[in-house]
């Protein structure tokens, strides 16, 4: 049977990823604030290091999968936790469970980014701070820009560094790439969209495909890239947001 740990899996993307592996006959083992088989919070160092360890303890330190899809909207009022929670905590969730992965059969993780990782002017502070993994300096340059920014940010940074853990993770025999969903219908997208400012700006984006997705969409090329289909897929970012990002920026391939 294959293991599978999922961040996020109380609701909306991570839902779904946990619905369709354990509808497949996968243990599936939820990390949440609420709801989950592990309760935690991946906003803080210590938050993290307990989810992963508790994880650790009730798989064996054996998984075949890991699937970061924890985050935070942009509305969210406290714009440093946008940082801690969608860069940090994705980080620490994926790097702490590097080594059962090594243990699993055919490993391979994914990370949930954004297509706003290509479309939100860059700060290059905020940024920096990220990708050193400077928790404090980040936090502080998410303190001084809005929650678009730091969630456009952290994204991109996000992404960033699953490029980067391209060699290592490659030659630990473990598959890691991202998904870059476009605006996707669940409890985060609708925050933003009931959000007196950020709402009315949902829908601006031009979108080819003139549609939100469906958190099962989502977690449909979640589940390819988790299969042997996508063997030789690693270090990818998969935009998945009805062709808005290549409307935006058809040269960045
Ligand atoms: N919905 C969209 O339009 C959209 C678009 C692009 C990317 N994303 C990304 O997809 C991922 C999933 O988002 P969603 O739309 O399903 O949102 P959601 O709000 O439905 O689900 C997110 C889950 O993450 C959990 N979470 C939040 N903070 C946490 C913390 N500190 N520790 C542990 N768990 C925490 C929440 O409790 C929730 O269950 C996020 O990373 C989000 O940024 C969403």
């Amino acid at each position: 049977m294959r293991r599978i740990a999922v961040s996020g899996s109380a609701s909306g993307i991570g839902a779904a990823v946990r619905r369709r592996f354990g509808d497949g006959g996968a243990e599936v083992i939820g990390v949440d604030l609420d709801q989950a088989e592990v309760i935690g919070d991946l906003s803080t160092p210590d938050g993290r290091a307990s989810a992963v360890s508790e994880v650790l303890e009730r798989s064996g330190g054996s998984l075949d999968a890991v699937v970061a899809c924890a985050g935070i909207g942009p509305h969210t009022p406290e714009v440093p936790r946008i940082a801690a929670v969608n860069y940090f905590g994705a980080l620490g969730f994926l790097d702490g469970l590097l080594p059962a992965l090594q243990d699993g059969e055919d490993p391979v993780a994914v990370a949930i980014v954004s297509n706003s990782l290509g479309i939100i002017p860059r700060d290059d502070a905020l940024v920096a701070a990220l990708l050193e993994g400077d928790e404090q300096a980040a936090s502080a340059a998410a303190a001084s820009v809005d929650g678009v920014t730091a969630y456009g940010n952290s994204k991109y940074a996000l992404a960033v560094a699953v490029r980067r853990r391209a060699a290592v993770w490659g030659e630990a025999g473990v598959r890691l790439n991202g998904v870059a969903p476009g605006p996707v219908d669940t409890p985060l997208l609708q925050a933003t969209i009931d959000d007196p400012v950020l709402g009315p700006h949902v829908d601006d984006l031009p979108m080819p495909l003139g549609r939100r997705g469906a958190p099962e969409e989502i977690a449909g090329i979640v589940a390819f890239l988790l299969s042997d289909a996508a063997a030789l897929v690693h270090g990818s970012i998969v935009f998945a947001d009805g062709g808005t990002d290549a409307v935006l920026r058809p040269d960045a391939v």
